[in-house]
């Protein structure tokens, strides 16, 4: 479905071309003479056009969710629901993807933040006894008591991911003794 909203999108860019351009190239002039309706025309003219061409650029069309190959052992079922609440979507291969992860520029920032996310730390694809794994643990708990996970643009579209002072203290506590195996 997705993939005909680029097709119209590349379909609508292409047929609108020479009269985008023919646009465009007015805006010199109105600028010069403060001919403010034009102005607001052509400038309208160029985010829409900016908008189509964003829709054409492949990165961020392919969702992935590889499958899930080993978790940490958490430490109770209330972390794991803690975590899945506020950092699965970035740190594990279940990401729920929502529609507007589809349309550019979200659909670059959310691809940027979920595989920059699971490169950092991936709880689907979890190693245990990893050297690494005591460090992330510490890691994990600190981010979450001083509050920069998760990122605030997450939090702005995903009010669930909001924890209370209680469910930050459970969380770095349980992220502490589950990922440090
Ligand atoms: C919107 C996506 C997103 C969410 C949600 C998210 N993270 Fe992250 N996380 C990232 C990205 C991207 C990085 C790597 C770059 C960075 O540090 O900003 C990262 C880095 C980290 C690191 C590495 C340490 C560091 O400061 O670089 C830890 C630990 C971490 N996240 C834990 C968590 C925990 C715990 C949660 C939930 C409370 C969470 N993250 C929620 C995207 C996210």
């Amino acid at each position: 479905m997705w993939i005909a909203f680029r097709v119209v999108a590349l379909i609508l860019l292409a047929a609108t071309a020479p009269r985008w351009w023919h646009s465009l190239r007015g805006l010199p002039h109105a600028l010069i003479h403060r001919h403010w309706s034009a102005i607001f025309d052509r400038v309208l003219g160029l985010v829409l056009v900016l908008f189509l061409a964003m829709q054409v650029v492949p990165f961020g069309w392919r969702h992935s969710n590889p499958p899930v190959v080993a978790e940490p052992a958490w430490d109770s079922p209330q972390t794991r629901e803690l975590f899945v609440r506020a950092c699965a979507d970035c740190h594990s291969n279940e990401t729920k993807w929502l529609w507007f992860t589809n349309i550019a520029p979200g659909s670059w920032l959310v691809a940027n933040d979920v595989y920059g996310g699971r490169n950092e730390m991936n709880v689907s694809e979890w190693v245990t006894n990893n050297s690494q794994n005591a460090k992330r643990a510490r890691e994990a708990g600190e981010v979450v008591r001083d509050g920069s996970m998760p990122p605030l643009q997450f939090l702005l579209i995903h009010p669930e991911a909001r924890l209370t002072d209680a469910e930050k203290a459970d969380l770095a506590k349980g992220l502490e003794a589950s990922l440090a195996k």
